[in-house]
């Protein structure tokens, strides 16, 4: 028996060893974390159970009956974070590149379906040169098993992808159809295709930081919603943002009891007299949730919209938000997208939304119109308004135009709409509004001072009922507080259907 323990005690340090301590090193020296340091970091404390760490490929093409590792190049298990179950899967660039064979996917499969049955969050932490090359097709099949089980999963257990080293082909496209991408500055990439393969077929010369690099994907593309300083604030933000999120989407978010409440008091402050002049949405945002919970997501791209958790008394919300420092906050195409996205992950995982509202309108302009303003500014009319999880809007300011509809308005189902004495809720802004109504006349200045008596604030809304209370700012948290406990038990139900066709 001893030696069949020491046999086994070398086959495990023989799998920790991955591709070897020469290509340890080289990931160390291009300051990245190996897949185990990775799982090491994430998991609580003895809590990580690997499953599969003996399995090898089956290929003999290209000699690579010659060369096998054990775990094939991904370590996969099941552990907890905060005490929580979760699955994981840590590509090892160690061992051919982290690229994925028939035996790699499988394991990574194998997770996936462990958690589907289990209802608890998988966390990919992605680092692979995507499909092996040398297995072919079986490799791009099991991109395909996994892509499938993805799309399975989706709105059923959290997905969480963090891409840790450069990622190719297939290797980006199961992050993308995840709910959450985060990516390490400096050492990440993903790209469809290389460097190289961009100058063979474009003739563009371009780096892989310029091509896909973490500044690019979280600030120009969108395709990633977090950019980390390094692989250790990477893994402490997965955490982070499970703390935030259910384990499957039969369950309520974690309740956290000990909040501490901001000094609303602010609020009174912020609006300026001049409703020309900007401020910042998240002071309103930070004065108003429990102090410190407020966790933005996506905070590089489409800067006129703010989205993120946060906490009200304990209970985890999600937050939608103009943002009037930038761009005025008008919703174009990015914002619709950045929003939409948001608003359907909380709606499929029970998080109340709570929207902040400032904004003067779409962006007009032939950019906008011809990359299709439309059907992007519909992804987020259909997402809110098909939205079943308890509503809260708060209109600070302007609320204008489309825009009103848009932004959770009470006619597309918003449960509660709350709006500051310095909300202006109308058609259009007056110098234009005036300018249309008297087309032809001279001297609209007292028009234009008419309009925004009779229009530039929330009574009319008010008189009507589509806002259902003016509240005072330092007011806002005790107002919001109630109405998310009112409507904790809201029952929603959508009509039967297969599933709607959002505007994609
Ligand atoms: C097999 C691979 C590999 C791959 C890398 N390696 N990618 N082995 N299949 N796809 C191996 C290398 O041979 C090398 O082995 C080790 O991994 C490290 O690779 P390097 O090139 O030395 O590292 P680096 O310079 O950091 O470059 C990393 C890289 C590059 C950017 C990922 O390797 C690369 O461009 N790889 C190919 C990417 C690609 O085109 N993938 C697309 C596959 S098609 P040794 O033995 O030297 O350590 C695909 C289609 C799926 O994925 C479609 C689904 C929709």
């Amino acid at each position: 028996m001893k030696k069949k323990l020491e046999q086994l005690e070398d086959k495990i340090k023989e799998a920790h060893l991955g591709g070897g301590e020469k290509r340890i090193e080289s990931q160390h020296k291009k300051g990245k974390l190996t897949a185990r340091e990775r799982v090491h970091f994430l998991m609580d404390e003895g809590s990580f159970e690997e499953i599969g760490m003996f399995v090898t490929h089956r290929s003999t093409e290209f000699g690579l009956e010659k060369e096998k590792y054990l775990g094939d190049g991904v370590v996969t298990g099941y552990g907890t974070v905060n005490g929580r179950l979760i699955y994981v899967f840590a590509q090892d660039f160690t061992v051919f590149g982290g690229s994925l064979s028939e035996a790699h996917a499988e394991k990574i499969c194998r997770i996936m379906d462990l958690a589907m049955q289990n209802g608890a969050p998988v966390i990919g932490l992605n680092d692979s040169g995507g499909a092996r090359i040398q297995e072919g097709v079986v490799s791009l099949g099991g991109y395909a098993d996994i892509f499938y089980r993805n799309t399975r999963a989706s709105g059923v257990i959290p997905q969480i992808s963090a891409v840790m080293g450069p990622c190719a082909g297939g290797a980006v496209y199961s992050p993308a159809i995840t709910d959450f991408i985060l990516m390490v500055e400096n050492t990440s990439y993903m790209f469809v295709t290389g460097p190289n393969v961009v100058k063979t077929v474009t003739h563009e010369e371009v780096t892989s930081e310029e091509l896909g690099g973490a500044f690019v994907h979280s600030a120009k593309s969108g395709v990633a919603h977090f950019s980390c300083a390094n692989g250790p604030e990477c893994i402490s933000n997965i955490k982070k943002l499970l703390s935030y999120v259910p384990q499957n989407c039969e369950e309520e978010p974690p309740f956290v009891s000990d909040f501490i409440a901001p000094d609303s008091k602010i609020l009174a402050a912020i609006i300026p007299e001049n409703p020309n002049q900007p401020y910042d949405m998240r002071e309103v945002i930070n004065g108003t949730v429990d102090t410190d919970s407020f966790f933005e997501v996506h905070k590089n791209f489409a800067e006129n919209m703010v989205v993120g958790f946060a906490r009200m008394a304990g209970r985890s919300i999600g937050i939608v938000a103009n943002q009037p420092a930038f761009l005025a906050g008008v919703l174009d195409i990015h914002s619709s997208q950045k929003a939409a996205r948001f608003v359907r992950f909380c709606d499929s995982f029970n998080i109340p939304l709570l929207v902040f509202e400032d904004v003067p309108g779409f962006l007009p302009g032939t950019d906008q119109e011809w990359n299709g303003i439309i059907t992007n500014g519909a992804k987020l009319l259909y997402a809110f308004c098909e939205a079943t999880v308890p509503r809260v809007t708060v209109i600070t300011r302007k609320a204008y135009g489309g825009a009103y509809d848009v932004m959770n308005s009470k006619h597309i189902g918003a449960d509660m709409n709350y709006a500051w004495p310095s909300a202006e809720i109308a058609v259009m802004g007056a110098k234009g509004a005036v300018e249309i109504i008297f087309k032809g006349e001279k001297n609209l200045k007292k028009k234009e001072e008419e309009y925004i008596e009779h229009f530039a604030n929330p009574y009319r809304a008010a008189e009507r009922g589509y806002v259902d209370e003016v509240i005072k700012p330092e007011d806002t948290r005790e107002k919001l507080i109630s109405a998310f406990k009112m409507l904790e038990n809201k029952v929603d139900k959508l009509p039967k259907k297969k599933h709607g066709n959002i505007p994609l």
